[in-house]
């Protein structure tokens, strides 16, 4: 695996391959899991070639202590890569991605007024400005992205739309403990006694679904899933919205004539752990 921290490098590298062939390109924020090396598999499957950006990017974090906490695992994260077969991991410092101060903003209207963008102010800004810089760079063919963030996918989907950037994107299944739990890098941060409790994220979402399609509606459904939660005093519900996951539009009812997404997000203790699942297996 080649490794590169600069730019100048990096591109003189991806110009000799472009030539001759196809790129999969997978950012992650690192401390690699099941769920990022899924991605990795996915471009290796779908390209001839793999490269993963590890960046934990300042800008999309609106909580400095979050930012300060965000697990780094980078001498592990090599050897997954490695054995997962990546062909070149781009490792840029903050100073390589932000030489200067970023003044381009973002705006993707409803988009990112609801759910997370509602909770976590200029997380998609961050989210997009880092994204656009990272295509531009690599100039992939393909570009990979976990369910697990559905609004991130639905908006780098507008953002290529919008900017007109030569590339697909692709949307991956959300890789899952045995117990439901969704991974993520954030769960390293979960302590053992918190980590059982986590995997009722998981069972709320399935009691919705049961819920949604044994005809309870949506308002009865947010009334059980608030239950639910009031039961259990050491996971604070931030939301759980029902969704058309096409557009992100919250739905009075649901119809199987359009896929729906189930989103929830809650603290355990200062953890915040997100997730969703499709109402319909379409
Ligand atoms: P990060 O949280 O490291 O996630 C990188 C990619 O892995 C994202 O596309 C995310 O949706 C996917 N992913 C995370 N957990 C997953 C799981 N359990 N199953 C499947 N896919 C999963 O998302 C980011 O980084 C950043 O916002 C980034 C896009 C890199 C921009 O900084």
């Amino acid at each position: 695996m080649f490794i590169f921290e600069d730019i100048i490098d990096l591109k003189n590298h991806l110009k000799v391959e472009k030539q001759q062939y196809s790129i999969g390109f997978v950012p992650t924020m690192g401390a690699l899991h099941q769920g990022h090396l899924s991605l990795i598999d996915r471009a290796k499957a779908d390209n001839d070639v793999v490269v993963c950006s590890i960046f934990v990017n300042p800008t999309q974090f609106n909580n400095v202590e979050d930012l300060k906490n965000y697990p780094k695992t980078i001498k592990e994260d090599k050897k997954l890569l490695e054995a997962h077969h990546c062909d070149v991991l781009f490792l840029p410092d903050a100073h390589t991605m932000y030489p200067v101060p970023a003044k381009t903003s973002f705006s993707f209207g409803h988009l990112e007024q609801t759910m997370e963008g509602e909770h976590r102010a200029g997380h998609f800004n961050g989210v997009a400005l880092v994204v656009s810089k990272l295509f531009h760079l690599i100039k992939p063919h393909r570009a990979y992205f976990g369910q697990k963030d559905l609004q991130q996918f639905i908006i780098i989907h507008q953002l290529v739309q919008d900017l007109l950037f030569d590339l697909e994107v692709v949307c991956c299944p959300i890789v899952r403990e045995d117990d439901g739990l969704a991974m993520s890098s954030r769960n390293l941060r979960l302590t053992a006694s918190q980590r059982p409790i986590a995997s009722k994220l998981y069972e709320a979402l399935m009691l919705a679904r049961h819920s949604l399609l044994e005809g309870y509606g949506v308002s009865k459904t947010k009334q059980t899933i608030q239950n639910f939660f009031n039961d259990l005093s050491d996971l604070q519900l931030e939301y759980f919205e029902v969704v058309k996951s096409a557009t992100l539009e919250t739905v009075d009812s649901v119809s199987d004539t359009f896929q729906v997404s189930l989103c929830i997000a809650a603290f355990l203790g200062d953890v915040r752990l997100i997730d969703n699942v499709f109402l319909f297996d379409k």
